[in-house]
C-alpha cells in the first residue's frame, strides 16, 4: 500500500482572488517575482463589479471567496482587489490567524509615496474603494503631510471586462475623469492606479495625463510584499533546480469569457480548458 506524507505547507500554492480577471494583473507580478510558487486563482466573476456594490455585500463575497481558496489547501492569501481588500482586509486576517493575508491597498500607498516628489497623489479606483477611504488613510500613514484626491473610476472596470483597453472611447473615459483633475498649477505628480482593474488601460490613461505625471500599480509592491511575507515565516517553496510552479484557475461564472479576456490580463494566453467552473 502506497503512503503519502501530508504536503508540507511550503508546496501548498498561494491564494489570490478579486472580482474577475483584475487580479491577473498581479498575479502575473506574483509569478514573476516568485516563479517557484504554485498559484490558485479565483475570480468571483459571477459578482462582478464588486466596486458599486455595498461593503457588506463585499466583505460577504470576500469572505466566500477566502473560504473556497483556504479549504482547497493554501500557504498565504492575496487580496488582488482593492474594493476587497479596503472593505474585508482585517475581517479576513483575523478569520485565518498564522495564515499570512496580503492586501493591494497598503502595497499601492507605499509605491505612490515612493513615487511622488510633492506627496500630491491622485487615486483612481473604484466607488467603493474611494468611499472606505483606504487610501488616504494608507498614504498619509506613510506620508501624514500627503495630498490626495480620490476619483471613482468604475467605468473602467466595464471597459477593462469588456477588453477594450485601448482606443477613442477609452482614452474619452479618462479624459472625463482625469481633466479636471490633472489642471492647475498645484495638480498631483503621481496617478496611482488603485484598482486591479486598470494597468492594462494604462496606454489609454497616459494620454489623458501630463507627461510628467507618474503612474504607478500595485502589483510588484504587493508582489515584494508576499516574498517579504513568505521569507520572514518560513513558507517560501526553494528554488530547486528552476523547478517552476504552476497556476490553477476558478470562475464562479463564464470559464470562456475568463480565458478569453484573462489573456489580455496575464500576457499570456488562457483556454477554456484552465479555468474550472466553481460555486462559492
Ligand atoms: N479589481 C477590483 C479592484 O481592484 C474591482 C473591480 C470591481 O469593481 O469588481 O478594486
Amino acid at each position: 500500500m502506497e503512503f503519502r506524507l501530508p504536503p508540507v505547507p511550503r508546496d501548498l500554492p498561494i491564494g489570490v482572488f478579486d472580482s474577475g480577471v483584475g487580479g491577473l494583473t498581479v498575479l502575473r507580478a506574483l509569478q514573476a517575482a516568485l516563479p517557484a510558487e504554485s498559484f490558485l486563482y479565483l475570480g468571483d466573476t459571477a459578482r462582478l463589479p464588486y466596486g458599486t456594490k455595498s461593503p457588506a455585500s463585499v466583505v460577504r463575497y470576500a469572505t466566500q471567496c477566502a473560504g473556497l481558496l483556504v479549504s482547497r489547501g493554501i500557504k498565504a492569501l492575496v487580496v488582488a482587489c482593492n474594493t476587497a481588500a479596503s472593505a474585508a482586509l482585517p475581517d479576513l486576517a483575523a478569520r485565518y490567524p498564522g495564515l499570512p493575508v496580503v492586501g493591494v491597498v497598503e502595497p499601492g500607498a507605499s509605491a505612490a509615496v515612493a513615487a511622488s516628489p510633492s506627496g500630491r497623489i491622485a487615486v483612481i479606483a473604484t466607488e467603493g474603494t474611494i468611499r472606505a477611504g483606504a487610501y488616504v488613510a494608507a498614504i498619509t500613514r506613510l506620508r501624514p503631510e500627503a495630498c490626495v484626491t480620490g476619483i471613482g473610476g468604475s467605468v473602467f472596470v466595464a471597459l477593462a471586462e469588456e477588453g477594450w483597453t485601448d482606443g477613442p472611447i477609452v482614452e474619452q473615459v479618462a479624459h472625463r475623469y482625469l481633466d479636471g483633475v490633472f489642471a492647475g498649477g498645484d495638480a498631483p505628480d503621481t496617478l496611482l492606479l488603485g484598482c486591479t482593474h486598470f494597468p492594462v488601460l494604462a496606454g489609454a490613461l497616459r494620454h489623458a495625463i501630463p507627461a510628467a505625471v507618474t503612474l504607478v500599480d500595485s502589483a510588484l509592491t504587493t508582489a515584494q510584499a508576499v516574498a517579504r511575507q513568505l521569507a520572514t515565516q518560513g513558507l517560501a517553496r526553494p528554488a530547486a533546480a528552476g523547478a517552476l510552479g504552476e497556476t490553477r484557475f476558478l470562475a464562479t461564472d463564464g470559464p470562456e469569457r475568463f480565458a478569453r479576456v484573462g489573456s489580455i490580463f496575464l500576457g499570456r494566453p488562457l483556454t477554456v480548458r484552465d479555468v474550472e467552473l466553481v460555486d462559492v
